[in-house]
């Protein structure tokens, strides 16, 4: 696996080494490494099946079979003191439908923060309402709204306990271009002025540039990690999709060569 990351070391909010999940009866991550830098948004990308929801839920704590190593925040993922720091938002919205936007996140907080003070929480109700751009819809019904209002009701969930990484499982499918630009700078604004680490993930590589790094996984495997910039230079490449296509072609000639000289 390639390395471009130019940033100073420290401590990644995210360390895998030789991480192997089986699902089923087959491994569907294989022996990954990868870093995902502090403050930075990192995009996860590759085709449907390659592995990125099961990485992701590696990475929260909720995966079974997962060997090899993978810290979190400096604590193995899935442990106890890792719940309130990261945000965790699935591919399906999971808010109630039958509850207004405003309940929803009213009962999620206290789920969160039981010992919170009212006001604090409707505080924070508030804070996420605007984040995720929902006040207006903040009294309706969440089962009444469209799919792509619902994702913000549940990434405005993710948001209610300031989380320090926030873990996002195709955030932007289904919505309309100025939505998911209006999301982007959302997830640019907690990067960079709150200082969050965003993992992102999407199937669409014109998502791609707008990730301070990337994650390129196939078939369970990371074929590469760096910056959209350096990966596009490295293979020559104009688009970041024409750069996985390289990297799938480098792959599978690094394959052939391996077998023919065994
Ligand atoms: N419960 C399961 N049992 C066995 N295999 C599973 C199970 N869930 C997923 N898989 C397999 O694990 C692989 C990775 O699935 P995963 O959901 O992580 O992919 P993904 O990259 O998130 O895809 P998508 O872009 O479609 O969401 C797939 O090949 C899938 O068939
Ligand atoms: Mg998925």
């Amino acid at each position: 696996m390639m390395n471009y990351s130019s940033r100073p070391p420290e401590e990644p909010a995210v360390h895998a080494q030789d991480l192997t999940v089986v699902r089923g009866s087959r491994p569907v991550l294989r022996g990954l490494g990868f870093t995902v830098p502090r403050g930075r948004i990192t995009g996860l990308l590759g085709p449907s099946g390659c592995g990125k929801s099961t990485l992701m839920r590696a990475v929260v704590g909720t995966q079974a079979k997962v060997t090899g190593t993978l810290d979190v925040l400096g604590r193995p993922a899935g442990h106890p003191s890792l719940r309130t720091r990261i945000g965790y938002v699935t591919q399906a919205p999971s808010v109630y439908g039958d509850l207004t936007v405003r309940q929803n996140l009213d009962y999620f907080a206290a789920i969160l923060d039981p010992g919170k003070a009212g006001a604090d929480r409707r505080h924070d109700v508030e804070r996420v309402l605007a984040d995720v751009d929902l006040t207006g819809h903040a009294d309706s019904l969440a089962g009444t709204l469209s799919g792509g209002q619902r994702s913000r009701v549940s990434l405005a969930v993710a948001l209610l306990g300031t989380p320090e990484l926030l873990v996002l499982d195709e955030p932007t499918v289904g919505l309309d271009p100025v939505l998911r630009r209006d999301l982007w700078q959302l997830f640019h604004s907690l990067a960079e002025d709150r200082g969050a680490t965003l993992l992102v993930s999407s199937h669409v590589m014109d998502e791609a540039e707008r990730c301070h790094r990337l994650l390129l996984m196939r078939a369970g495997e990371v074929l590469a990690e760096g910056a959209p910039e350096a990966l596009r230079t490295r293979t020559g490449a104009d688009t970041v999709e024409t750069a996985f296509l390289r990297l799938v072609d480098e792959a599978a000639a690094a394959a052939r060569t391996e077998e023919s000289t065994r």
